[in-house]
Order: C-alpha cells, then sequence, then structure tokens
C-alpha cells in the first residue's frame, strides 16, 4: 500500500454503498463556524426585524420618504418670500431675541457689538449699500453675502429661521446711534 492510499484508508468513514466508500473530511474550522454565525444573525436579524424595534420594509419606504421631502423642503425656491411674509416672520420679538445670540456669535466681529460698523458697514444707520433696508434686502444681504467685498454669504451656513431671526433683530436695532459708529456708507434711505 502506497503512503497515500495509508492516508485515504485512514480518512474513510467505513460507510459504503455500491463498492463506493465515501472519506470522511470533516469542514474546515473556519467553514463551520461563517455557519454557525450565520445562523446566530439569523437569530438576532429576524428577532430584531419582526418582533423588535426594526423597521419594516414599509416604514423604510416611509422614512426615505420623509427625508426626500424633507430636502425637498429645504431647497425649495423661496418664492413665496415677500415683504408681508417676512413682516409675519420676523413679528414675535423672540425672534429678533433668537437674532442677538446668532448675531453676537457671528457677526459682531465685522459689524461690532453694538452693530456700529467695524470692518462691515454700520447697520443701524439710514444708509445701505444694498437695497433700500427691506426686510427682503436685508435677508438677501444675509442669504447670499457680499462675498467679493468680504461679506460671507451665509444662506448655507444658518438655518432659515436663523437667518430672519438676524434680519429681524438688525431692524429691531434700527435708528439706535451707538457709540463709535463707523462713517455711513452707502445711500440713504428712510
Ligand atoms: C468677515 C466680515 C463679515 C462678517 C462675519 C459679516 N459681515 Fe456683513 N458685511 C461685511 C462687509 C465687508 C459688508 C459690506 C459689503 C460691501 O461693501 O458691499 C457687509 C454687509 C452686510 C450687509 C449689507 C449692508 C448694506 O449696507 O447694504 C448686511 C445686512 C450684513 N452685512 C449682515 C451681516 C450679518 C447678519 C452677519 C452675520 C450673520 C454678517 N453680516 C457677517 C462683512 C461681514
Amino acid at each position: 500500500m502506497s503512503q497515500d492510499d495509508e492516508k485515504i484508508e485512514k480518512e474513510m468513514s467505513g460507510h459504503s454503498y455500491d463498492g463506493i466508500t465515501e472519506c470522511d473530511n470533516p469542514m474546515p474550522d473556519w467553514w463551520v463556524w461563517s455557519f454557525l454565525l450565520t445562523i446566530v444573525f439569523g437569530f438576532i436579524y429576524f428577532a430584531h426585524y419582526e418582533s423588535g424595534a426594526g423597521p419594516t420594509l414599509k416604514e423604510e419606504l416611509n422614512l426615505a420618504l420623509k427625508a426626500i421631502e424633507a430636502q425637498k423642503q429645504a431647497h425649495a425656491p423661496k418664492l413665496m418670500e415677500t415683504e408681508e411674509t417676512l413682516a409675519e416672520s420676523m413679528k414675535d420679538p423672540s425672534v429678533a431675541a433668537a437674532g442677538a445670540v446668532a448675531y453676537a456669535g457671528k457677526c459682531a466681529v465685522c459689524h461690532g457689538q453694538e452693530l456700529q460698523g467695524q470692518i462691515g458697514p454700520n447697520l443701524v444707520d439710514n444708509f445701505w449699500i444694498h437695497g433700500r433696508a427691506t426686510r427682503t434686502d436685508i435677508v438677501k444681504s444675509i442669504r447670499e453675502g457680499i462675498v467679493e467685498k468680504g461679506m460671507p454669504a451665509w444662506g448655507a451656513v444658518v438655518s432659515q429661521d436663523e437667518l430672519y431671526a438676524l434680519a429681524a433683530f438688525i431692524i429691531s436695532k434700527k435708528g439706535t446711534n451707538p457709540a463709535n459708529a463707523k462713517a455711513p456708507q452707502g445711500e440713504a434711505v428712510d
């Protein structure tokens, strides 16, 4: 008997059928473990999605649709934004109050703590470079910035609520005449 034959003899399972004898070739350990893991995974998967917190396919679809809807809302053109809708959004005093906080953190470095102007223009005098200081003009300046002149565009940085709040705060401070005000820039508006 050759060495190979001996080896095969040892591995015989002792099971023979129609003269064909099977070898006993156990699956490799990694295979057995992967197999057991798939069973464990199966149980966890089933428990999570069938009786646990996992969403059903329908719920997953609804979540995805909601996310799409939210994206759409966020990018919807601001067609409905008029002086009146802006006035409505800004009329609650808490809006301007929220704007004060945002202003201190984001704008005061350039426009001054009291909006008196510094690197950027005075925002409480009667002189405006861009537009005539309507709510629409101010919202536009903040949203789109005047990038080439050093005024960043904030539309992509702050939420729409925060944007309105900032504008409301600026408007609420109109005519406060702070100390060390920067010289007027732009056109006089009334
Ligand atoms: C890096 C400095 C800088 C920061 C920060 C900054 N601005 Fe400005 N801003 C400017 C400059 C400079 C201008 C003037 C642009 C020009 O000359 O056309 C300006 C212009 C404006 C105008 C238009 C003024 C006009 O006379 O028409 C508004 C409104 C305004 N900024 C609001 C804000 C608000 C609100 C913030 C905070 C969210 C802010 N800015 C942050 C530099 C800045």
